[in-house]
């Protein structure tokens, strides 16, 4: 579903790569988890593979469609959850979400009923039509992610989703996710830095460190061939020896 082919990014004045010729692919169904502790590279890479930074040099194909030539293409098909949240705090969870619906092509009554609809899947529905600005910080990281999913994304991006929130609703979001993708098949890729938690959640995982992947493969797998007894144990092996 998506192919990275030795992609790189040196950011203007930076003496470093922040990603240092990244190859990856990620099969249809896939969940995957680019991991990594802060300044690796994870919303660098994240960033160029939806298409909101170019790459320096390398190929991004989604779906069959290279990113430089089919972007408009590529941007009906996959669905954006950023790290920074990205809502209007003045407007209503369901104003926003009916904003963002309308930015993918959607309206009318359909795009009404799935947002209730999902607002109810998220455990939201007594608050539809409270104002964002008097959410609190989980309730927010729930509206963001649904503004990714609305238009049913074949591929969907999630930069630290869960990041900044309690772990009892941590665990809720991932669950949602972990649906989404065993129901409708989305492949999702996933940024994080809580390796606890991509072990449990991700099929695949690449470990980014200075820019570079350090480490792929499914989390047991790695864990059995490392001899830990967890990912962040693997983690911290690898990690010093770079
Ligand atoms: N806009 C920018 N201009 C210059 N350098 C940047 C910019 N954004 C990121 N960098 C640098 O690129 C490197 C990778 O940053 P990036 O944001 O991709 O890391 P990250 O893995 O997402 O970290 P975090 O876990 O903190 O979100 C870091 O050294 C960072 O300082
Ligand atoms: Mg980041």
């Amino acid at each position: 579903m998506i192919s990275i082919i030795n992609i790189s990014k040196t950011y203007n004045g930076s003496e470093f790569p922040a990603v240092d010729n990244i190859s990856l692919e990620v099969p249809k169904g896939e969940v995957f988890g680019l991991l990594g502790t802060n300044g690796a590279g994870k919303t660098t890479t994240f960033s160029m593979l939806c298409g909101m930074l170019k790459p320096d040099s390398g190929e991004i194909v989604i779906d069959k469609k290279n990113i430089r030539s089919d972007l408009n293409e590529i941007k009906k098909i996959i669905g954006v959850v950023p790290q920074d949240i990205a809502l209007y705090p003045s407007l209503t969870a369901t104003e926003n979400l009916m904003f963002f619906g309308k930015m993918y092509g959607l309206g009318g009554k359909s795009l009404k009923t799935k947002i209730k609809d999902t607002l109810a899947v998220f455990g939201l529905a007594e608050h539809a039509h409270k104002k964002i600005i008097n959410y609190s910080g989980g309730m927010k990281r729930r509206i963001n992610l649904i503004a990714g999913i609305l238009h049913n994304p074949k591929v969907l991006f999630l930069d630290e989703p869960a990041v900044g929130i309690d772990a009892h609703s941590r665990r809720d979001i991932m669950q949602h996710l972990k649906v989404l993708n065993q129901n409708n098949g989305t492949t999702i890729i996933y940024t994080s830095h809580y390796m606890e938690e991509a072990e449990k959640f991700c099929s695949q995982i690449a470990i980014l460190s200075l820019g570079k992947i350090i480490a792929q493969g499914n989390p047991l797998d790695l864990i059995e061939n490392y001899q830990c007894k967890n990912l962040e144990d693997v983690f911290f092996k690898i990690s010093s020896n770079h």
